[in-house]
């Protein structure tokens, strides 16, 4: 079994608490169009880009739009959710991250980013921690929305690392099963049971130490 050399990290509610941010402007969006959505329904959408979150919501609420109006609808939540995110700091950096991010470069670990996300650049402007990363692999460079493993196989490309030395932390189900097909290890983040195909189940990242990684 090879050792873990790299570890890939999603952004939204891994590094970042922008997980409720994005259901709070999907739900918004939902309630104007005349429905609403579940938390357990939100779930679905973790991991997944916004285009395809948007398809699923319109399924689940019944209704349907022309291409055009869909791209209305895309842009108009995209643009309350980048007003969320313009009054981001540090503070929303979620507990353990930071730290557990510095262990990593202490111990000469690769890092990478490998999120759905097209704003992903600055939300980790707006937090300080872009610097932690020496790749970044988001919504803008692979388009292909997670459980496809692209955007996890791009970002071991980038670090020059065989997807087996890599590890991914993920809070999303479509996220577990991207870094699965794409032959690395993961790491969930939240309740074992939504997360239960990932070799481990942790709470935050301040569970998370170089030590379990060597275990791995
Ligand atoms: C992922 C989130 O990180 O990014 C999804 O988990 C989101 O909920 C996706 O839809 C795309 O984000 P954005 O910022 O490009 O709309
Ligand atoms: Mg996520």
């Amino acid at each position: 079994m090879a050792a873990i050399t790299a570890c890939i990290f999603d952004l939204d509610g891994v590094i970042v608490d922008t997980a409720v941010y994005h259901y709070k402007a999907w739900k918004q969006l939902a309630n104007q169009l005349g429905f609403d959505f579940t938390e357990e329904a939100n779930e679905k959408l973790k991991g997944i880009s916004r285009k395809e979150s948007l398809e699923l919501i319109l399924n689940w609420g019944g209704v349907s739009k022309t291409d055009a109006e869909r791209e209305d609808l895309a842009h108009r939540k995209n643009n309350w959710y980048v007003e969320m995110i313009s009054e981001m700091t540090p503070r929303e950096i979620l507990p353990g991250a930071e730290e557990f991010l510095k262990s990593l470069k202490i111990d000469g670990y690769k890092v990478a980013l490998g999120s759905a996300s097209k704003n992903a650049g600055i939300i980790l402007a707006k937090v300080g921690l872009t610097d932690y990363f020496d790749s970044i692999v988001d919504g803008n460079i692979v388009t292909a929305s997670k459980p496809d493993p692209k955007v996890f196989l791009k970002g071991a490309e980038m670090l020059g690392t065989a997807p087996a030395e890599c590890v991914v932390f993920e809070d999303a189900i479509a996220g577990i099963e991207a870094a699965k097909a794409g032959g690395m290890k993961v790491i969930g983040i939240g309740s074992a049971a939504t997360l239960s195909g990932a070799d481990l189940v942790i709470a935050g990242l301040h569970e998370m130490s170089i030590e379990i990684l060597k275990k791995l």
